[in-house]
């Protein structure tokens, strides 16, 4: 047998926070996904995820909570580590950039890069935000504030040791051009290359005097070396790099993937890869950029009670179904909005409806048409071909994609043989067949097919779903391991006549959209209690970045698709028992249409007649409390939605206008 090939995946070091949430999940469940997907199809994987414990927030943080930096993330890591645990993701190694192994490395990668020359003493003078713990230079500021979180940045002079990014500028450039998949998706490497390397590299500082907890640069103890070169060492720390014991890293290095949040691509496609070849490694295959989970339009907030919990869905809705819903309901790369709305209807659809009924249904009609044993099947008919003919091929469209990390693209081909399965018993009407004798065998038949069909789903959904497959490998009577795994779904006919199916409990029990949604308003309305009662500072730093997200780049064309025009206000009103909402019929050149606006709070009905206002044309209609309200009027409003001001034009352009 040959010897299997390896598998290197990271997901980034994660920051201790004491509220984790769903947004880092996505991450990790990504990895793990992808993680379980290569093991399965046979190779050697090693996946290391860890934390990332330095610098002056956190330091700050012990010292607020009256204890050590250290007793303080190391309780936040346990509670980490159970994330994990809850959430199935199962990784090979948890580095901490506290631990021994990672602390030596780093010093000794110091010390190399300082020795040959890469790093140099000379003094820094810049802005420094502290919330964010970044430097930036007079050019980088925006309006005299963090580009990043818009707070106040402060003036800071010190002795520093400096990194020679710009040394490598143009050996990185080339080297991106000659590597494509490097940085993925490829939108990203334009915005690396463009905004980033061409206009050229500026040295890095590595080390500040000024921060205590760190790792000291051991030839120069009065200085802590400085986030970047920490952080980023964890990927090969972790194998044991330039140690006494050093296989790990001889067996796994280069990384195959590293996935990270758009917003770090950066330092792991610029300092990452110049801090390997300054060292004479090899560089990670491909660093991929996933987009970011927005929550209620962006911000997450203890104050305003939304932060979602991955432990609280977990505990309600199965980790299964947190795990499917993240990886299914949006392409990996782009943004997309959490709801809780939308994660209900999608257990509801695909999970209880589609998944959930093919396997009950099944083994229901075969415990009641054959004793609750799987029968033989007899000759198999057009209509059984087409679909065995999809479930026993669907495993190359599913690879293709999961190679790729298009998880969702994976699930929807899935879903799509779920979809037919469920089509293929409406259209041999089992419980026809079974009124006749005659019908025995195709009746069998058409048991066999469902069943094994249940079977190749199973072994599908294993990477992104862990639990779900045992229990129905259970209910359809699956035992041996052979016909588990990811070879056995590549002929059809794996599942043993004669296997004995056991009626379970419903694998997703269907959901009350309504009730659900009643709950988690009662529980956000308790977290706002909550966080009053404490008097909570909102928004504390991290979490105020999430409101800044910058939304993935768009096309001309993207934007094209938007029709913004002027429109008048001909006539406005309150909506009744709806003290938020306004309605306005305005005219649009000829036409005229109505759009309902919560905009009440801040605009009498009097006031908006006779405005000129900007109206988005084309949003499909939609009705809002029982009003067709068709198109929306372009507002701006502060995070809190305590200030709003409607965006209107001069008095004498026309309504009608195209606005672009
Ligand atoms: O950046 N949606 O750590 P971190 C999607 N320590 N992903 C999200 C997210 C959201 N709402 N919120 C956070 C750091 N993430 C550094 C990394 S690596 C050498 C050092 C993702 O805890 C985020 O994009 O702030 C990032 O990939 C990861 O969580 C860790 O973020
Ligand atoms: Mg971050």
């Amino acid at each position: 047998m040959s010897e299997k090939q390896k598998f290197y995946i990271t997901t980034p070091i994660y920051y201790p926070s004491d509220n984790l949430h769903i947004g880092h999940s996505y991450c990790s469940t990504a990895a793990d996904t992808m993680a379980r997907f290569k093991k399965q199809t046979g190779y050697d994987v090693y996946f290391l995820t860890g934390t990332d414990e330095h610098g002056q927030k956190i330091e700050r943080k012990a010292h607020d909570a009256g204890v050590t930096p250290k007793e303080y993330v190391d309780k936040i890591v346990a509670g980490i580590k159970d994330l994990w645990k809850l959430m199935d993701v199962e990784y090979n190694d948890f580095i901490r950039t506290t631990d021994e192994r990672h602390v030596k490395c780093v010093q000794k990668i110091f010390k190399k890069l300082h020795d040959q020359g890469d790093i140099y003493k000379s003094e820094y003078e810049g802005w420094y935000c502290t919330p964010c713990e970044s430097f930036w230079t007079e050019l980088q500021l925006k309006d005299g504030c963090c580009p990043d979180c818009g707070r106040p940045v402060e003036k800071t002079r010190e002795e520093s040791y400096f990194f020679k990014l710009s040394k490598y500028q143009d050996w990185l450039i080339q080297y991106i051009e000659d590597h494509p998949d490097f940085i993925q998706p490829p939108s990203r490497t334009a915005e690396m290359l463009n905004n980033f390397l061409r206009p050229g590299l500026q040295d890095l500082c590595v080390s500040r005097t000024s921060l205590k907890w760190g790792i000291p640069v051991e030839f120069d103890p009065k200085h802590t070396v400085y986030v970047w070169v920490d952080a980023l060492s964890n990927y090969i720390t972790a194998l044991g790099y330039d140690s006494e014991d050093d296989s790990l890293y001889k067996k796994y290095w280069p990384a195959d993937i590293h996935l990270v949040g758009k917003e770090i691509v950066r330092f792991h496609t610029i300092i990452w890869p110049i801090m390997l070849h300054a060292l004479g490694q090899p560089l990670p295959k491909q660093v991929f950029g996933h987009g970011w989970l927005v929550i209620g339009g962006g911000k997450m907030s203890q104050s305003k009670g939304n932060v979602v919990d991955p432990v609280k869905l977990c505990e309600r809705y199965s980790s299964d179904a947190v795990r499917y819903f993240l990886m299914r309901e949006m392409p990996f790369g782009s943004d997309g909005e959490f709801t809780n709305e939308a994660l209900i209807k999608r257990i509801n659809a695909d999970l209880a409806n589609d998944l959930g009924n093919l396997v009950s249904r099944s083994v229901a009609m075969i415990e009641k048409y054959f004793g609750g044993v799987v029968p033989a099947p007899a000759e198999y008919t057009d209509v059984d071909k087409s679909l065995i003919d999809l479930a026993q091929n669907v495993w190359q469209s599913v690879e293709k994609s999961m190679n790729a990390l298009q998880f969702s693209s994976a699930l929807t081909e899935i879903w799509k043989l779920i979809g037919e399965c469920n089509r293929y018993i409406d259209l041999t009407t089992p419980w026809i067949l079974a009124k006749n004798e005659a019908d025995r065998p195709r009746l069998g038949t058409v048991m066999y097919v469902l069943a094994e069909c249940a079977r190749i789903v199973a072994v599908l959904i294993a990477p992104t779903m862990p639990r779900t497959p045992e229990r129905i490998f259970e209910q359809i009577g699956v035992t041996d391991e052979a016909k588990k795994t990811w070879d056995s779904i590549k002929t059809f006919g794996g599942l043993e006549p004669g296997s004995v199916v056991h009626k379970g409990e419903a694998l997703f029990p269907r959901l009350d959209i309504a009730k659900e949604l009643e709950a988690f308003e009662a529980e956000r309305q308790a977290a706002i209690a909550a966080a009053q009662k404490k008097e909570e500072i909102p928004a504390p730093a991290d979490e105020e970045k999430t409101v800044f997200t910058q939304r993935d780049l768009i096309q001309f064309e993207d934007f094209e698709k938007i029709q913004l025009v002027v429109a008048k206000v001909l006539a406005c009103e309150k909506v009744p028992k709806a003290d938020k909402l306004l309605k306005s019929t305005l005219k649009v050149g000829d036409t005229e249409r109505v759009v309902v606006s919560g905009i009440a709070k801040f605009y009498t009905p009097e006031e908006m007649v006779g405005k000129k206002v900007v109206l988005l044309a084309n949003l499909a209609p939609r009705k809002i409390r029982g009003v067709e309200s068709h198109g929306m009027l372009l507002c701006a409003a502060n995070a809190d939605d305590s200030k709003l001001s409607l965006l209107t034009v001069d008095s004498d352009m026309e309504d009608g206008c195209e606005i672009g």
